[in-house]
């Protein structure tokens, strides 16, 4: 049987440029493509809370003719079994691999949202809920955001970046920023994944003790000083994470290293972007925030997902 067409992070990009130009140009033209989904439909499938990725991906299926159906399984589901083998003798209601199967008679691309628990470093990196639908599914998956990745969101980051950028090689730089609760690292992986791939100078600046996983990292430029890394940046992109080798632990709160008017004025006339939702006068002050791409990039993630779901659909 032919290997489903799946979205669970970069390397299922095949050229990335094309699918950046075929983005800008669907945002020139967002209707083109609205007898492609004709028929079908997309499933959304939640263990925890969304409001861009619910919206703009619902958006983006509809421009493409499709129907979409949302299911919270977080909140509304059955309590779901996840190993193989379990008496389900306890609290867990359906195992996942026959909701998953079920839930493909249904719809003809399955898209999940499963954040990382923070409890069990092996556990949250071998992403077993994304894992477990591109396992089961008889129809493509796509990633709303798993334990470790955000692809959606990377993309329509690099989108913007390609929109605004003045320089053939701009100076992108990916910030931790205080935050009150432990967050997973799958924004901050997915943009390091993606800048890798893309014509960027990246710089990752963080402190000490909050190093990415040595596999998303790699060769990428890590600077402690976050004033230094600043210096010339065109590109200020800020995320907290909590710690990976202390895994999920909250390790500093340090307001220093909030991103502030005086810090963007290090940058080359730098832009600041966030994924949203922002904590404001946590993550960034209210001035960064109101002089910001943020807004853009949460337009963007109706064209990538409208590109990833496009790509799907003509294979299928
Ligand atoms: N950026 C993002 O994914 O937003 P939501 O969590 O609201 O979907």
């Amino acid at each position: 049987m032919a290997k489903l067409p799946k979205f669970t992070n970069v390397k299922d990009v095949t050229n990335l440029q094309t699918w950046i130009d075929e983005a800008l140009y669907l945002k020139r033209n967002p209707l083109v493509f609205r007898k492609l989904g004709s028929g079908k439909c997309l499933g959304l499938v939640f263990f925890n809370p969304s409001l861009r990725t619910r919206m703009s991906t619902q958006r983006a299926a509809q421009l493409l003719g499709m129907e979409t159906m949302v299911m919270n399984v977080g909140s509304d589901g059955w309590n779901l079994e996840f190993v193989d083998g379990a008496v389900m003798n306890g609290n867990t209601q359906e195992h996942i691999k026959d909701a998953i199967q079920v839930m493909s008679q249904y719809c003809d691309v399955l898209a999940v949202r499963a954040f990382a628990e923070l409890k069990d470093r092996q556990a949250d990196y071998q992403d077993k809920i994304l894992n477990a639908f591109v396992e089961y599914a008889t129809v493509p998956v796509v990633s709303l955001e798993s334990a470790i990745g955000h692809p959606l969101q990377a993309f329509a980051d690099l989108i913007t970046i390609k929109e605004h950028q003045t320089k053939e090689r701009p100076k992108v730089v990916l910030t931790w920023a205080p935050h009150p609760r432990a967050l997973p690292q799958a924004v901050a992986n997915s943009f390091v994944e993606w800048m890798q791939e893309s014509e960027v100078d990246l710089v990752v600046t963080h402190p000490e003790g909050y190093e990415l996983a040595p596999e998303v990292i790699k060769g990428t430029k890590v600077e402690y000083d976050q004033h230094k890394a600043f210096e010339g940046a065109d590109f200020i992109y800020a995320k907290n994470w909590s710690s990976y080798t202390e895994y999920g632990q909250v390790l500093s709160q340090d307001e220093s290293w909030q991103v502030t008017a005086e810090k963007m004025a290090l940058t080359d006339n730098g832009k600041f972007m966030h994924c949203l939702p922002i904590r404001r006068n946590v993550i960034a002050s209210d001035e960064v925030i109101d002089n910001s791409l943020v807004i853009k990039e949460a337009e963007n993630r109706l064209f990538s997902a409208g590109i990833v779901l496009k790509k799907i659909l003509e294979n299928i």
